[in-house]
């Protein structure tokens, strides 16, 4: 069977243009102006590639369509966090959005400074709100009464305060997959809309903090603007019974979550000038500075993963291309049943015959797929594949299940690259373990 074989090629599909800086040229394709086969060839596969010309694109997209409004945009350094993207997004003007001790430092790392990062995330130990409070970082976006507590007591033991929103939880459906949906009641994220005036006068007593702002996130790849509207609506309820109240709210932190096109024959989702006409007409006129929170949008269709064909194997019902990245490379399609393009790097004939199959990694499981009953035309070994909108929740989100190195990442501006994460050798990998003196 395949090629030649029982199973007919597939009829064509329209496409729609997802833009990014990944094109082919001269029939092969490209990350800006470097042939992705010479990093192949440089760095070995598989690899993450970043274009930097993306990345600025989409920040400067985002960055234009909020200029309307007195704003700050912390990328939300969870979807990639190397160095070399955060000091990219830095040199643009970016703030960060951090979860962990771990991410702060490495946006202070990359030159960001503490006056433009916002520290999220429910559990928020003593230690990391002491370095934060330290590091001068611009908010403490708080999610429950008992860390109020906690920050309130760290801040005094230092003689220092943290200045606070609080996160509300609106309790709206963001419409996505239930493993990126965080604004309904069931989700562990903020405080319940209810009891936020009660929460705020709490954290008004308490020594060591200053309300300045209020915070919500709703979940993430947002494809429908109705939910942002049905949550920037409450917020601004309540930031106007807040006021009312007496607290002085400067800063309205939106989140993140607008969704990117992912699939080239799915509608794409809403570009963010729409987004901000929903901020205009809903929140626009209240005054304050707003906070973006955006990670996917600014990193995803920036970043490509590249892997190498080794097997093509004719199944019975279909056919499996065995590729040597995997699920521990790249998570997204096991975990939230996320669909990646993927494109071969020779480019094809348009009238090259397609045939269904599966893109699977050396993974011992079934969850191990990159792409299930996908359209592609038949490679062979040794051919590259290029899997699209990797560039955020990719990297950040990998591992070395079955004891498989992190792979490397690398940057590409126009004809230069760089390796931003090298490959660590399997000695270094199995060199972390420690045997205790009894073996
Ligand atoms: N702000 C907060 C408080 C968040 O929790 C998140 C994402 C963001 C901002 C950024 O959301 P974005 O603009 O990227 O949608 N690993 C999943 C996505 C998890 C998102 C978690 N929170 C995935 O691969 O789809």
């Amino acid at each position: 069977m395949g090629a030649g074989g029982q199973k007919a090629p597939l009829p064509s599909k329209p496409k729609i243009i997802i833009m990014h800086h990944f094109t082919y040229k001269a029939g092969a394709l490209h990350a800006e102006d470097v042939p992705i086969t010479t990093i192949a060839d440089a760095v070995g596969t598989p690899f993450y590639c970043y274009s930097t010309a993306t990345l600025e694109r989409h920040y400067n997209v985002f960055n234009d369509a909020l200029a309307r409004f007195d704003h700050l945009i912390c990328f939300a350094l969870k979807a990639n966090s190397n160095q070399a993207v955060i000091k990219t997004l830095g040199n643009l003007g970016a703030g960060m959005d951090v979860v962990s001790e771990g991410e702060l430092r490495r946006a202070l790392m990359a030159g960001v400074p503490g006056e433009k990062i916002c520290f999220s995330g429910v559990g928020k130990t003593r230690d990391e709100m002491a370095y934060a409070l330290k590091s001068g970082i611009l908010s403490f976006n708080i999610e429950s009464e008992p860390e109020l507590t906690v920050l309130s007591e760290t801040a005094t033991s230092l003689g220092l305060t943290a200045n606070i929103a609080i996160r509300v939880n609106p309790d709206v459906d963001a419409k996505t997959h239930a493993k990126i949906s965080t604004g309904k009641a069931e989700n562990k994220f903020g405080v319940p809309f209810k009891d936020a005036l009660r929460v705020y006068a709490h954290a008004a007593s308490l020594p060591g903090l200053k309300v300045h702002g209020v915070h919500m996130h709703i979940g993430s790849q947002i494809t429908d603007l109705t939910p942002f509207k049905n949550a920037f609506l409450l917020m601004r309820e309540l930031v106007i019974a807040l006021r009312n109240a007496g607290h002085s709210i400067t800063h309205i932190d939106l989140g993140g979550g607008l969704g990117i096109p992912y699939e080239e024959t799915a509608e794409a989702p809403p570009h963010p000038d729409l987004y901000a006409d929903i901020i205009e007409n809903t929140v626009g006129d209240l005054g304050a500075t707003f906070i973006f929170e955006p990670g996917r949008l600014i990193t995803g269709n920036a970043g490509i993963l590249v892997s190498k064909l080794l097997y093509y194997k004719e199944g019975e019902a279909k056919d499996f291309m065995i590729v040597d990245t995997a699920m521990n490379d790249l998570i997204r399609p096991t975990l939230y049943d996320a669909y990646h393009q993927i494109l071969p790097i020779a480019e094809q004939q348009a009238s090259a015959p397609k045939y269904l199959m599966d893109v699977v990694g050396p993974v011992c499981e079934t969850g191990d797929f990159l792409a299930e009953n996908r359209e592609l035309p038949r490679l062979a070994p040794d051919d590259l594949i290029a899997i699209l909108s990797a560039g955020a929740y990719g990297a950040v989100q990998s591992c070395t299940y079955n004891s498989r190195p992190l792979i490397p990442e690398v940057m590409v501006k126009g004809e230069e690259f760089a390796i931003i994460r090298p490959r660590p050798t399997l000695e270094e990998l199995i060199n972390l373990d420690k045997l205790p003196n009894w073996l």
